[in-house]
């Protein structure tokens, strides 16, 4: 959707964002979102917000740098991921409210985000990474997209009723504020196998994930999903692009990179389980 057809004050049910240095609402007015105590933040040109003050940055560039970012963009523009966002939207479909917001945590570069917009519903991603939101927010103008830091969310409570997370930090506490009552919190995180043939290149002994739960106590269970299916790679470039996506990535040895360059066919197994999660009371 373009610019020119998205309207921000459209009558959707907005999520509200707060003022994250002193929590009242936050209005938009003149591309500048102000709160009453006369905080301000400006809306960058790409349409997305920096929530994230100075003062609460814990490095210079918070969150993946920009050669994990271009990988994984690479990688997922191919549709390695397909059927994770597939089985995330068969999810939605069957239990989300479809006109209530829709929260992204630690959208990167908005790869799923988007795909949640409809008609009637609006759409949010938070990352901590500003290179990685700006991508998000060019690409997909229809969403809204704010640098901000998950564990002190700029966002009023109770505003969405649909939240997920793909293998980016869980919240809780912040997560289950956000919610609505019955609104559902979906996780997308590592199992056993997941990506075993390339991490057995590079460990002599490859471990394989911990796939115990974290208790989510707020919140209760509803269903559980393993996802598990063959990648089979043609070409080397991409298999280096999903080896850079990974925190293994910098125990590559040279000998092990030039061997992936020279790879011709490489199978390796995508593992998934996804966890719904709802807010009952
Ligand atoms: C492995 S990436 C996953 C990105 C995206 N969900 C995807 O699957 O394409 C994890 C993301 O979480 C973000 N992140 C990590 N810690 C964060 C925090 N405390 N607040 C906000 N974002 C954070 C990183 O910048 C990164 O973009
Ligand atoms: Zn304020």
């Amino acid at each position: 959707m373009s610019t020119e057809t998205f309207d921000r004050e459209l009558d959707l049910d907005l999520a509200k964002y707060r003022c994250p240095l002193c929590q009242q609402a936050l209005s938009l007015v003149d591309k500048s979102y102000r709160c009453e105590n006369k905080h301000s933040f400006d809306q960058a040109k790409q349409g997305y917000v920096n929530l994230l003050p100075v003062q609460f940055k814990h490095s210079k560039e918070p969150g993946d740098n920009k050669a994990m970012v271009q990988a994984r963009r690479a990688f997922l523009d191919k549709g390695y991921y397909q059927p994770l966002l597939n089985s995330m939207l068969a999810l939605y479909n069957k239990y989300g409210d479809k006109s209530a917001a829709v929260f992204d945590a630690g959208c990167g570069e908005g790869f799923y985000t988007h795909q949640h917009k409809t008609e009637h519903n609006s759409v949010y991603g938070v990352d901590i990474a500003k290179e990685t939101i700006k991508i998000a927010a060019k690409r997909h103008q229809d969403c809204f997209f704010s640098v901000a830091t998950l564990s002190d969310l700029p966002f009023s409570d109770g505003g969405f009723g649909w939240l997920y997370s793909v293998y980016a930090p869980i919240l809780e506490n912040e997560f289950s504020r956000i919610l609505q009552d019955q609104g559902y919190l979906l996780t997308v995180t590592p199992a056993d196998n997941h990506l075993f043939e390339l991490k057995s290149l590079i460990y002599r002994q490859a471990t394989k994930h911990d796939t115990s739960k974290q208790a989510i106590e707020q919140l209760t269970l509803v269903e559980e999903q393993r996802l598990n299916y063959p990648m089979n790679f043609e070409n080397s470039e991409d298999v280096l692009n999903l080896l850079a996506m990974t925190p293994f990535a910098f125990k590559a040895s040279d000998e092990v990179l030039e061997q992936l360059r020279q790879l011709k066919l490489f199978s390796c197994q995508a593992d998934f389980v996804l966890r719904l999660y709802q807010k009952t009371e």
